[in-house]
């Protein structure tokens, strides 16, 4: 029987690309650039499985008139908000990502952007480098304590979860929790966390605020002027989750201007562009989106998504659909 014909948009882990092609026939991305939609919509009319990631373009559009071949889009990543679920599904085109696999990776980031933009590491880091260190006294690059402080998470899936535990085992902080729908109470209480209606509730009573939830439109600017105005000039807000759940333009001149005193950044609203005020503020940390990027999550993932393609072909349905 001949093999599904699979195509890669970008270079995966060299273990996971190997052991495709045991399972599939595969075409790689040897160099390395994301899609564009109209290279997307040819992939998917001319593949049996397209095994995208979230720097492809599958947004509206993509799947308008199109005559797919492909009948499963396996996203190599937990969030899928730069696809078009709804177009995918009214293609019959089925949709899965990876979950899991980088709960721990991604909250280990999201803990250290904080303790970076708490502790001014990345300022540090700078001056010693700019050779303008002149040495040790009292007031030099003066941070914020973490330990026993307040974290507000908002959104309480997997990934925030992991983080609780990090802030509470770790850190010995208070953790309130914001999140669409109620959480368990044996889950909350795991990290003796709160939890509190709305976003406006939440940011007042925090010391940091971490970004947990799913970008798309739903989401979209969830974190904007008027919600910074609501947390403490000493505040720090730190996003792993997806860049437009905040407004960047208010971001900036929050930072510049007092209203919070840091941020913390793994995403961005116009990947990989920065907003270049953002680039101005030394009281903001900014990563280039690194959260699952660690071997062992990178393979996982890797070996997640082929592992929905292969359910998928073997007739049943994959673990990880999400439409
Ligand atoms: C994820 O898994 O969502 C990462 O942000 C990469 O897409």
């Amino acid at each position: 029987m001949e093999k599904p014909r699979v195509l890669l948009t970008r270079k995966w882990p060299e273990s996971v690309e190997k052991a495709a092609a045991e399972l599939f026939d595969v075409t790689y991305n040897p160099d390395d650039r994301p899609m564009t939609q109209s290279e997307m919509r040819s992939a998917l009319e001319s593949y049996d499985a397209v095994l995208a990631t979230v720097t492809d373009d599958v947004k509206e559009g993509t799947f308008t008139n199109l005559k797919p071949m492909a009948r499963i889009l396996a996203n190599y990543g937990v969030g899928f908000s730069h696809i078009d679920i709804e177009g995918a599904r009214a293609a019959g085109i089925t949709v899965t990502n990876t979950p899991d696999v980088l709960n721990d990776c991604t909250a280990d980031l999201a803990m250290t952007l904080l303790m970076m933009a708490a502790r001014r590491a990345g300022e540090g880091e700078r001056e010693v480098r700019a050779g303008k260190w002149t040495g040790w006294r009292p007031t030099h690059m003066v941070g914020t304590s973490v330990t026993g402080k307040t974290l507000g998470i908002i959104g309480f899936g997997r990934i925030g979860q992991a983080m609780a535990r990090r802030a509470h085992f770790g850190f010995g902080m208070k953790v309130l929790v914001q999140s669409r729908s109620p959480v368990d109470p044996a889950v909350l209480g795991e990290t003796g966390a709160v939890q509190v209606a709305t976003v406006e509730d939440l940011l007042p009573q925090c010391d940091f605020i971490s970004l947990h939830c799913p970008g798309g439109a739903v989401n979209k600017h969830l974190i904007d002027a008027r919600r910074l105005d609501l947390m403490k000039p000493t505040a720090i807000l730190v996003n792993t989750a997806r860049g437009e759940v905040v407004d960047e333009a208010a971001l900036v001149d929050a930072l510049k201007n007092g209203v919070i005193a840091g941020a913390g950044l793994d995403v961005f609203e116009a990947e990989p562009s920065i907003h270049p005020g953002l680039l101005e503020c030394e009281n903001a940390v900014l990563l280039p989106h690194m959260g699952s990027s660690t071997r062992e999550t990178r393979v996982g993932m890797g070996m997640r998504a082929l592992k929905n393609i292969q359910q998928f072909f073997d007739g049943a349905e994959p673990d990880d659909k999400v439409n």
